[in-house]
């Protein structure tokens, strides 16, 4: 059972999870949250002895390095005094005041289902402002998830006050030799590849600036002392952002020496004005600690994911006060916000009070229970076949030959509405094109229904074609400065989600479409980044127009959070051209991602190896295209292409129509097969046994490109293999299996060959001889006897 114990003596805080302690204590008389220890289990015994050092006089060493007393690993860090490091968190006062000093208000601990949480309450010292720091541990996992909430506790009288940084966190790093970061990069077509870098001296930034989470950074990372940790072993830290706006993570190597990672929302063109009684809640920055590797971080991320993430929502409070809300729907349930203390200027005394005792019976925000998300259903796409040329007559053809293959839900891609036969016009106008579908939607909708397959629609609600009725209607809708150019990227606009007549369009617009049509999934997609993300409106009346870039992404999870309670039964994919948006905010609301725009599957090979990094198998979806490849022209053999598929979310997205008899009948083949590998794929743990960017592990004889996957269910094993170019010469690997029973037998299920998992550890199995060239592939299944 997780716990967060509170040494109420020593004025500290322990949080045991199920092999990792987190601490950190009251110091400087209560100015100060300063950071003790993440990592290993930890006594409670040593949090006193620890937090008498921490909170001890910084040493003469230290000083002379960085001129900077009051440079010390604090939990969060307000910009004021002789503080010259990354701060949490920069305010501005009515009376132009910059900067923060503030003293302990209280704290609470609170236990929902599996989950206990802790709030740490800090009021400023003067002003009317006061931060809540959230901790929240899961029962088996050893996810730390925190989060901070901003709130202007004045009275009407009270001016405003202006946020101009807030981090959701900071990660304060132990004391090693040096760090090596790795983190997900890439672009449209190539997104989640693995980089990785020594930190030094200074600052590593690591950003998204375009308003969505990005192709171009990921807000996901690890960080291992000097570089000693493998795909199996050694100590790593990770942290991953729930944020999919622009955010930001600074890695800092501080002048006295101190590494901590930090960040959240980016602070870049972006402020927060905070009237009496506002509230901002920042978004969650979760982080854990393994000595198992790269490879059980992420099957730790993987497994809490789907126990506490995925489709869950977002249970901690509504998201600002005041944001948008459904008239029809009930507004969320309010945060349980510790109690406000007084506020009075002047000096207070330290650790005055405690908001309310440790307990477990205190009500708490509503966690979940754990339970596992249903597994994903095999899909058709219609994309990669017609494009934009959908009509009913087609689509059912389509429909009628995915069914044959065994796919269990067929969905309709861009096209259907408006004047869309291009990227040039019709986004914004969401009513069913009458030349293509003159009877609606009805009849494809009943076909594919009659065939046994659900239906799904792709939808990009949140931009607009200057070429559309919605636009000529609407020109204010968009992201603008009434003086520049609106910039266009594929032809399109940002609609300002931030407004909430937009968002009412936007949910009600929706609402009706789902309403109308039996429709069971929902592509959701966002094709370009912000540009000119003005709101002159808000600007004229004086208020904030900065705030959009946060005021957006809340509005955004409001609709989808609005219109997933009004229609349980559908399923949301979120697309942002491929992984544009992908990150632990938007995973709340959906249930699967497209991976990426590039279907050949030799490069998703190592998007997805990148991709499992942070993300479980389970949302990943990726489809068989057709041969060769419509952006490589790359040929592959249908087999390869369904092998590296089958290691997600298995979707086809190839023209049926130019698939011969024989290619459909192996497809059909192949798809049951996934089905029976499914729940051990979706649902169980990862093992990156070979790297594609490092070669086989353990294996002896290969010297072309090859990596492998092999997944643990209970007593079920699978092992998905695949070879890209090979030189002359090269020999098929043998690959050694982990986490296996070295004293049990395991019997490949298709040939009836028996092994012994501590040969099977210890020698590898050797993969069929005819897979094993140029773009070969294996699928094998091994049961435990
Ligand atoms: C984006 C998506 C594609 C497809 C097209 C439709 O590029 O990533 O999968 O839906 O839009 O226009």
């Amino acid at each position: 059972m997780a716990e967060i114990w509170h040494d109420e003596a020593a004025g500290a805080w322990l949080a045991e999870m199920r092999s990792t302690s987190y601490a950190f204590g009251l110091a400087d008389g209560g100015a100060a949250l300063r950071h003790l220890h993440w990592g290993a289990p930890l006594p409670r015994a040593a949090v006193p002895g620890l937090l008498a050092v921490a909170a001890g006089a910084v040493p003469r060493h230290e000083l002379r390095l960085s001129m900077a007393p009051s440079e010390r690993p604090d939990e969060y860090v307000p910009w004021g005094g002789l503080r010259f490091d990354e701060p949490s968190l920069k305010a501005e006062f009515g009376d132009g005041t910059r900067g923060v000093e503030w003293r302990f208000a209280g704290h609470r601990v609170t236990r929902q289902g599996p989950a206990v949480t802790l709030e740490v309450g800090l009021a400023d010292t003067a002003y009317p402002l006061r931060v809540t720091l959230g901790y929240r541990v899961y029962d088996d996992f050893d996810v730390l998830d925190r989060w901070a909430t901003v709130r202007h506790d004045g009275d009407g009288d009270d001016p405003p006050i202006v946020i101009r940084q807030a981090h959701s966190a900071n990660w304060p790093l132990p004391p090693r030799g040096g760090w090596r970061l790795r983190y997900l990069h890439g672009g449209w077509g190539a997104e989640t590849q693995l980089a990785q870098t020594a930190l030094t001296p200074g600052k590593l930034v690591l950003e998204s600036r375009r308003g969505t989470t990005s192709h171009q950074l990921n807000p996901w990372f690890t960080l291992d002392p000097d570089g000693t940790a493998t795909e199996e072993d050694g100590e790593v830290w990770s942290g991953a952002l729930a944020w999919s706006g622009s955010w930001k993570l600074v890695f800092e190597t501080t002048a006295g020496g101190l590494v901590h990672a930090c960040g959240g929302v980016n602070d870049f063109d972006w402020s927060y004005l905070l009237s009496p009684g506002d509230e901002l809640v920042l978004p969650r920055f979760a982080g854990l600690y393994t000595t198992g590797g790269f490879g059980a971080a992420s099957r730790e991320w993987h497994a809490w994911q789907l126990a506490h993430v995925l489709g869950r929502g977002d249970d901690r409070a509504g998201m600002t006060t005041p944001g948008w809300a459904p008239s029809a729907l009930p507004a969320p349930p309010a945060p349980p916000v510790p109690a406000p203390a007084s506020h009075g200027c002047g000096n207070q005394p330290p650790i005055a009070v405690s908001l309310a005792q440790p307990s477990r019976s205190a009500p708490g925000p509503a966690v979940p229970e754990q339970d596992e998300p249903p597994l994903r259903p095999v899909l058709y796409n219609s994309w990669e076949a017609t494009s934009f040329d959908v009509n009913e007559a087609g689509q059912i053809r389509l429909a009628e030959l995915a069914a044959r293959l065994g796919i269990e839900t067929f969905v309709m891609d861009d096209g259907w509405f408006g004047e869309r036969h291009h990227d040039r016009a019709g986004l914004g106008d969401w009513t069913v094109n009458p030349r293509k579908f003159p009877r609606g939607l009805g009849p494809l909708i009943e076909r594919v229904n009659d065939l046994g397959m659900g239906f799904g629609l792709w939808v990009e609600p949140e931009m607009v074609n200057p070429d559309s009725d919605l636009y000529r209607q609407h020109p204010d809708w968009v992201f603008h400065f009434d003086g520049r150019t609106r910039s266009e990227q594929r032809n399109q606009l940002v609609l300002n989600l931030a407004r909430p007549d937009v968002a009412d369009w936007m949910f009600g617009t929706l609402d009706r479409l789902l309403s109308q049509n039996r429709i069971e999934f929902v592509k959701w997609d966002m094709n370009r980044s912000f540009s000119e993300p003005g709101w002159p409106e808000v600007f004229l009346a004086g208020d904030n127009p900065e705030r959009a870039w946060t005021d957006y992404v809340h509005n955004l999870y409001a609709v989808l959070d609005a219109l997933r309670a009004a229609h349980p039964g559908v399923d949301f994919e979120s697309c942002a051209s491929g992984g544009g948006r992908v990150d632990l905010g938007i995973l709340r609301r959906v249930e699967q991602v497209w991976t990426s725009d590039n279907t050949d599957a030799w490069d998703r090979v190592k998007i997805q190896e990148g991709f499992t990094q942070a993300y479980p198998p389970q949302v990943m979806m990726a489809w068989v295209t057709d041969s060769p490849n419509f952006l490589t022209r790359r040929e592959l053999p249908l087999s390869f292409r369904f092998h590296v598929a089958m290691a997600g979310a298995l979707g086809v997205g190839g023209d049926l129509l130019r698939w011969t008899d024989a290619e459909l009948a192996e497809a059909a083949g192949l798809i049951a097969a996934y089905k029976e590998i499914r729940p051990i794929v979706q649902r169980g743990r990862l093992y990156r046994l070979a790297s594609v960017a490092g070669g086989p592990s353990g294996a002896g004889g290969a010297s072309g490109a090859f990596a492998a996957s092999q997944y643990v269910s209970g007593d079920d094993v699978v092992l998905l293999a695949w070879w890209g170019p090979q030189p002359c010469g090269a020999r098929p690997p043998r690959i050694r299996l982990a986490a296996l029973d070295p004293a049990a037998r395991y019997r490949d299920i298709a040939s009836g060959a028996e092994h012994r998992g501590a040969a099977l550890l210890a020698n590898g199995l050797l993969l069929p001889e005819e897979t094993a060239s140029t773009f070969g592939s294996t699928l094998v299944r091994l049961i435990r006897e």
